[in-house]
């Protein structure tokens, strides 16, 4: 078990075969990493940690701003179970920075940014219309595709780095992402995209 506190450290590196051999001249190839080794995959998970608890945490904040503005009562309690399940994940990621005996930092993430920027001008744009509760799932699909990419590829990089606890953690939260994401289609099939037909 590598889930202790103890700091994350990858595999050996297998790629090295891979790394081209300095030229005859002495100038290094395009592909030669040899001198860039201080970077590791367990330093892109922490990384990709911080990113995703200031993302979740900036999501748990915004969230209700499109509970208010949703009509569909159940488009509306989706969001709000969303919310609190979010406010759950957030506790899973503190937990995880504890199991690797660090302390819980958020770093800020532009990407979350732009798609709750991009959501609020959506809201203001369509909020008081009859498209928008579908301007609201067109934004939260965003959040949600944005979270299964991170989650997916912290997943990934767990199992490799051999850190099991952590790597379950991870899959609940990919697993409850994923299910938003679907049950969004099926409101916005089902009941919102119909409303807002012209
Ligand atoms: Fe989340
Ligand atoms: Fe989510």
């Amino acid at each position: 078990m590598r889930d202790t506190k103890r700091p994350m450290k990858a595999k050996n590196d297998s790629r090295q075969s891979d790394v081209a051999p300095i030229t005859r001249t002495g100038a290094k190839s395009k592909n030669d990493r040899s001198g860039a080794g201080e970077k590791t995959l367990a330093d892109l998970f922490e990384h990709a940690l911080k990113d995703i608890y200031y993302a979740e945490k900036k999501i748990y904040k915004t969230l209700p701003t499109m509970i208010k503005a949703a009509h569909d009562p159940i488009l509306r309690e989706g969001l709000s179970s969303h919310r609190d399940e979010t406010a759950t994940q957030i506790e899973r990621l503190a937990h995880i920075f504890e199991l690797l005996g660090k302390r819980a930092k958020a770093e800020k993430c532009d990407a979350i940014d732009g798609i709750l920027e991009e959501s609020g001008g959506l809201l203001e744009d369509f909020g008081n219309t009859r498209t928008g509760d579908a301007a609201i799932i067109f934004s939260c699909q965003a959040v949600e595709h944005y979270e299964i990419t991170r989650y997916g590829s912290m997943h990934t990089y767990a199992t490799e780095l051999r850190m099991s606890e952590i790597a379950d953690l991870l899959k609940q939260t990919l697993d409850e992402e994923k299910a938003a994401d679907q049950k969004l289609s099926q409101v916005a099939i089902s009941r919102v995209n119909y409303a807002a037909e012209g």
